[in-house]
């Protein structure tokens, strides 16, 4: 079932408007090696070996998809938020001007990416499931896109287990909090199937149904135990982390 055009508009003018905080956060310097040193063996013990064509699906400004870059990979990222493809952009442009490996970055949708058939052998997606309408759609897509063998990894987690506060809706607060959960409106939750998961078995499940094979779901502790040293976001609670992993 496709949703209306207004739920992807809705969630793109939320992540562009939240694009400058959450680059920030992404590259907060207190964790910033470590962060890089953990995600990179956790990104890398799960794809093929470098140089890979790895595609990063709502790629925000881009953490996984320079990383990969940065690991030797050569990294295709889209996003639909104009705010965070800015961020990724220049990123990328500084890094090319200064010689080193940058990730091409373009915009596009996540359910489907307007790509050539077996163009990838690895499709990555960071904390994009759970905000992600049509993810079963989508996910038969990028199976499209891999070549055979490729490998889908999705990392993601189960972020509002107990649902999205709907009373937080009502208010017309210019905070963080209250942007959320106006983005998030019922409508929009309701055209995201994994928003309010319980289980991360919701997302691996639907990766098998899409016709991935010998799926795996990896707590990822070593990010887990970064989170419990040094906080998680504020409003954010530390939660595990999951990185689910597929072939195609
Ligand atoms: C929580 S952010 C994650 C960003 C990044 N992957 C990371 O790990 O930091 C979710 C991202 O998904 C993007 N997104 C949501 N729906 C999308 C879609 N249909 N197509 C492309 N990007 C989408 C948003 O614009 C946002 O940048």
């Amino acid at each position: 079932m496709s949703t209306s055009p207004e739920v992807q508009a809705r969630l793109d003018e939320y992540w562009s408007g939240r694009a400058p905080e959450y680059d920030a956060y992404q590259q907060r310097p207190e964790r910033a090696a470590l962060d890089r040193a953990e995600w990179g063996a956790a990104f890398s013990a799960a794809l093929p070996p470098a140089p890979a064509d790895v595609l990063d699906v709502g790629t925000g400004s881009g953490y996984v998809a320079f990383l990969l870059a940065s690991l030797g990979h050569r990294v295709t990222a889209t996003d639909h938020a104009e705010g965070m493809l800015s961020i990724a952009r220049t990123r990328a442009e500084d890094l090319r001007r200064r010689g080193e490996l940058a990730p091409t970055i373009v915009a596009g949708d996540a359910v489907a990416p307007d790509f050539p058939e077996a163009s990838f052998d690895a499709i990555t997606s960071r904390y994009l499931l759970w905000t992600l309408r049509e993810p079963d759609a989508a996910l038969q897509d990028w199976r499209r896109l891999l070549r055979p063998g490729g490998v889908l990894i999705a990392v993601d987690s189960t972020w509002f287990p107990d649902g999205i506060d709907p009373a937080a809706t009502d208010g017309a607060h210019g905070d963080d909090e209250g942007a959320f959960a106006r983005a998030y409106h019922s409508g929009v939750r309701a055209a995201l199937p994994l928003a309010e998961a319980r289980s991360i078995d919701a997302a691996a499940d639907r990766v098998r149904a899409a016709g991935f094979r010998d799926v795996t779901v990896t707590p990822l502790e070593a990010i887990h135990a970064l989170d419990l040293e040094h906080g998680v976001a504020p409003g954010h609670e530390v939660q595990m982390q999951y990185l689910v992993r597929g072939r195609a």
